[in-house]
Order: C-alpha cells, then sequence, then structure tokens
C-alpha cells in the first residue's frame, strides 16, 4: 500500500494518490488539474493502472484534474451524491465501500463546508495506521471556511463532533489543503489542539466562523464553473 501526498502550491491543495501495490491499482483523491503531468508521471514510474479519480466536494479554489485524468487514463470519476456534477461516471452516498485492489476506501458524509462534502476513511492495515483523507472538512488547526455553496456551521459542527471525532485518536489526518507549512495530523493531536475544536456547541463553532471574513478564493468563479463539467474550462 503506498499513500503519497502530492501539494499545489498556487492554491495550497493536497491531492493524494492511494495505491495497492500488489494489484498496481490505484486512486487519485482531489486531483488538481495542473499537476496533470505529476500525476502521470507517478502512475508510469509505479507501474500503476489508475481505477478511480475522486473529488472530496466540489472545489471553489481550484480546478479538479479529474476530467482529464479520465481523458488519459480512462479511470472512472466518483463524487458524492449531493455533488452538481453530472460529468462523474460514479457517485457515492454516505458509508459507501469504495474498493481499489486490497484498498477499502469508506466514504463519510461530511457537510458543513460545503453540503456535498465527504471524508474518506482507510482502515488499519498491515500494521499502518487508519488514515481519514477530510477534505476541506478538517484542516491541520483550522477547518474549512462555510460560508458559501451550501455551507453551515451547524452540519459542520456535527460532521466533526459526531463524525470525525469519533474515529480513533491514533488516525492520521490527511487534509485537503494547508495554508501553514503542515502537512498531517492525527484525531487526537487535532482534538487536543485545533483551536476550532475548542468548543462546546455549534453556536460557538458558527461565532468563530462568522468572525472570519474571508475573501472569495482567486479562481472562485471559473473553479465552481469548470469543475460542474469535471474541470473542463469553458
Ligand atoms: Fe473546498
Amino acid at each position: 500500500m503506498l499513500i503519497r501526498q502530492l501539494y499545489d502550491h498556487d492554491t495550497f491543495s493536497f491531492s493524494y494518490l492511494l495505491a495497492d501495490l500488489q494489484t498496481k491499482t490505484a486512486m487519485i483523491i482531489d486531483p488538481v488539474k495542473e499537476r496533470l503531468s505529476l500525476y502521470l508521471q507517478l502512475l508510469e514510474e509505479f507501474e500503476l493502472s489508475l481505477h478511480y479519480a475522486i473529488d472530496t466536494h466540489l472545489h471553489a479554489d481550484h480546478i479538479t484534474g479529474m476530467g482529464a485524468l479520465r481523458e488519459a487514463t480512462s479511470c472512472k470519476t466518483l463524487v458524492g451524491q449531493s455533488s452538481k456534477m453530472d460529468c462523474a461516471d460514479e457517485q457515492f452516498a454516505d458509508n459507501d465501500i469504495i474498493h481499489c485492489g486490497n484498498i477499502i476506501l469508506r466514504a463519510l458524509y461530511t457537510p458543513g463546508h460545503t453540503n456535498d462534502s465527504y471524508s474518506f476513511y482507510l482502515e488499519e492495515n498491515n500494521g499502518m495506521p487508519p488514515c481519514v483523507f477530510t477534505g476541506d472538512t478538517l484542516f491541520i488547526r483550522g477547518t474549512g471556511r462555510t460560508d458559501f455553496m451550501g455551507g453551515s456551521s451547524e452540519d459542520l459542527y456535527n460532521s466533526l463532533f459526531s463524525q470525525l471525532l469519533t474515529l480513533p485518536d491514533h488516525t492520521i489526518v490527511y487534509p485537503g489543503h494547508d495554508y501553514k507549512g503542515m502537512n498531517q495530523s492525527t484525531i487526537g493531536e487535532e482534538k487536543q489542539h485545533n483551536p476550532r475544536l475548542q468548543v462546546k456547541n455549534w453556536q460557538e463553532l458558527a461565532a468563530i466562523m462568522d468572525g472570519l471574513n474571508l475573501a472569495n478564493p482567486k479562481k472562485f468563479t471559473v473553479a465552481i464553473s469548470a469543475n460542474a463539467k469535471c474541470g473542463e474550462v469553458p
């Protein structure tokens, strides 16, 4: 089993290559279109066949590489049930299992950042600790914003406290972005040190989120319309 965290410096986005080295099959979570050549290079170097390109949600800050990967490799594109992405080949729902070789990934519906946000949980395997790919639901010492695209601080609170924080404390957290120079954490570490998790109820989280006053991401308009078509820029 191989997990590679890949960073797009322009949009502070993480993508993840997951591969079963026995069956030589792979999937990529949250690919960024501009990094296509890097993904193809790694697939070739490890002699992997790409089965799936998956987005955790419809992104507003970068253009998805799902469509470009599908064109280049004939992989299937997968998105969550409530994503407005008709271009995708298949959709998953809460608790669905995505199989890829010996990789068993569980989809967890974690709305809040957007109403189509999912996380993916990979159970403990051959001595490798469990991992969760949290998209923009949980960052290291932060969370995704909740002020657009069906975002809701109440949903985010429930997704965090009823879903992600119930995972084992030693679960490795692989976030969808990082703006502070960190790349991974654990559920236990975030419970202790993430300032947005030191709240008693959703109203306290909402008060933090409402005070952020963030500007829209620079690729906002183009990303939303392109990502509805799996990354096809009009
Ligand atoms: Fe996002």
